[in-house]
């Protein structure tokens, strides 16, 4: 059974995963590092020379491919990796998905410092593009999370104790 995260560009999921693993003592799983790793590519490259659709595919196999390993560790998906149908069934698999939810303000906030790596974002306006994306996903993210951590401004560290209380909660 894995700790998955999931949520909006910015909300976290990479830092805090990579600490929560530290603190339960287990492996750590970023699927866009793990994508890139594979790939010998930045996603930004991939986008950019294989297009969305083809990122989309691979984000499904290493999901899949996680689920064939089944190991137990803490996962950070990519912000639109629930987005797909076909994903639902292998994140729900895979273990309990928490939810870190910001809000738009505190995401534009930390996603105005750059957007170069982010290919859903760079060449849109920031706040009005992560307002819309966010709206559209929201409801998604609230459907398959097994528990919700809001956050705001707190420190990794802090977000960690909130995630580590609500999966204690789900065992
Ligand atoms: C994406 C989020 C990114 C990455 C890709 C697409 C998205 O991950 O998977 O650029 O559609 O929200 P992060 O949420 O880790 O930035």
């Amino acid at each position: 059974m894995s700790l998955i995260l999931e949520g909006f560009m910015g909300c976290g999921k990479s830092a805090v995963g990579r600490e929560l693993a530290l603190r339960l003592g287990t492996g750590f799983i970023d699927t866009d590092t793990e994508i890139e790793r594979k790939q010998g590519q930045s996603i930004r490259h991939i986008f950019d020379t294989a297009g969305e659709e083809a990122f989309r595919q691979m984000e499904t196999a290493e999901l899949y491919g996680l689920m064939l390993d089944d190991t137990d560790a803490v996962i950070s998906l990519g912000g639109g990796t629930p987005m797909r149908a076909a994903n639902l069934p292998v994140i729900k698999r895979l273990g309990r998905t928490i939810y870190l939810k910001a809000p738009a303000d505190v995401l534009n906030e930390r996603l105005k410092s750059g957007t170069d790596g982010r290919p859903m974002l760079s060449g849109y306006d920031l706040e009005q593009r992560v307002t819309e994306l966010l709206r559209s996903r929201e409801g998604r993210y609230l459907d398959i999370a097994d528990a919700v951590v809001e956050i705001r401004d707190e420190d990794v560290g802090s977000v960690c104790e909130k995630v580590m209380k609500a999966y204690e909660g789900l065992k």
